[in-house]
């Protein structure tokens, strides 16, 4: 059978770019080692407690660490070594980490990350991942510094994400397209297996954490009104499906369909999601599968970031669903608009 892996497809594409210094190809398939290892010990979690891992000294004399501590070293460990990447921003460090070895001094790129998307699912065996985002350094000596990762989306030289689910998939884009990779366990091969992802031109699934209902803005609720009410034309009622990790959702929307939106609520207006690694690297992959990303108001790829871990509301799918919810935010919950 005739496959294409990871590796031959970044090398492939590029080509395409006689230009190009091979760093961000580098950069890419650093990122697909990493999760491999990350993908090993997600394996092993519901392991811990009988192997006495958690807490414990394992054989290479090292404390295990939790997941998401786990994944956060693997990947920076994966971007240091590397050499292209000079300054990570992680959820897990308050602080830049900048790279001031010999070799990533000059490296052309800064990665922000979130090593552990859902980490609430870990121990229900749930699907978890990981989000990155690649920008171009903006400053040109020295160490990288914060002004290199405070870029508006639209920037953006890549992002993707890794699932950790019924199977390990890496999904990225360098703004020509979404591709998906399914990790070969017997192999250790990330294999295209979903080229040129694609949203839906509509769909019939809503994402929302509808506890919060109360808290919500009063146009998030006739939106939800809206997907609740019966319809055949636009196929409604819509399902609602939520799973408490981004990726997974967005996940599961790309493919079948579906809107996620994580809104402002009364007490926090601008919800939960963080702009830099979990909101930009999701609007950009949705903008290069034909669908997009709003904070209700606005593009997310516009927005211009001003620290490191803010948030903004999320409103993210195929294009006619993201904008009827704009619709009902603009009629209805003008009050909170931000920016
Ligand atoms: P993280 O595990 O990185 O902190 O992110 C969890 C996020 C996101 O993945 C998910 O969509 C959302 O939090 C769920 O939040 P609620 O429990 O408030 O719905
Ligand atoms: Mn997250
Ligand atoms: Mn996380």
């Amino acid at each position: 059978m005739k496959f294409k892996t990871l590796t031959e497809f970044i090398i492939e594409k590029q080509a395409d770019y006689p230009q190009a210094s091979g760093e961000l190809s580098r950069l890419l398939n650093d990122i697909g080692i990493a999760a491999k290892f990350v993908n090993r010990e997600v394996n092993r979690a519901g392991l811990g407690e009988v192997m006495g891992y958690a807490g414990e000294v394992n054989v290479q004399g090292e404390d295990q660490k939790k997941l998401d501590v786990y994944a956060n070293d693997q990947f920076i460990a994966a971007l240091k070594s590397g050499g292209q990447c000079c300054a990570i921003g992680s959820e897990e460090n308050e602080d830049i980490i900048i790279l001031d070895s010999e070799i990533s001094r000059y490296g052309k790129y800064v990665v922000a990350m979130d090593p552990l998307d859902g980490s609430s699912n870990i121990e229900s065996n749930v699907s978890i991942g990981t989000l990155f985002s690649i920008y171009r350094r903006r400053t040109i000596r020295g160490a990288a510094t914060l002004e290199d990762f405070l870029q508006p989306g639209r920037n953006l030289v890549a992002s993707g994400y890794v699932i950790y689910g019924s199977s390990t998939m890496l999904v990225y884009t360098t703004g020509n397209g979404v591709n998906g990779f399914t990790l070969d366990p017997s192999v250790g091969l990330f294999i295209l297996s979903h080229p040129d992802m694609r949203y839906p031109e509509t769909g019939s699934i809503y994402s929302i954490n509808e506890a919060n209902y109360f808290s919500f803005p009063e146009g998030v609720r006739q939106y939800i009104h809206y997907c609740q009410e019966e319809d055949q034309e636009t196929r409604r009622p819509y399902s609602t499906r939520y799973i408490g990790s981004m990726v997974a959702d967005f996940h599961r929307n790309v493919i079948r369909g579906g809107i996620f939106i994580y809104p402002g609520t009364t007490k926090n207006k601008n919800g939960k999601l963080r702009l830099l690694y979990e909101c930009n690297p999701v609007a950009f992959l949705a903008e290069q599968a034909g669908g997009s990303a709003s904070d209700g108001f606005r593009r997310i790829l516009d927005i211009q970031p001003t620290s490191l871990h803010e948030r903004v509301p999320l409103f993210v799918g195929p294009v006619t669903m993201v904008k009827k919810a704009e619709e009902f935010m603009t009629l209805f919950s003008a009050d909170f608009k931000i920016g």
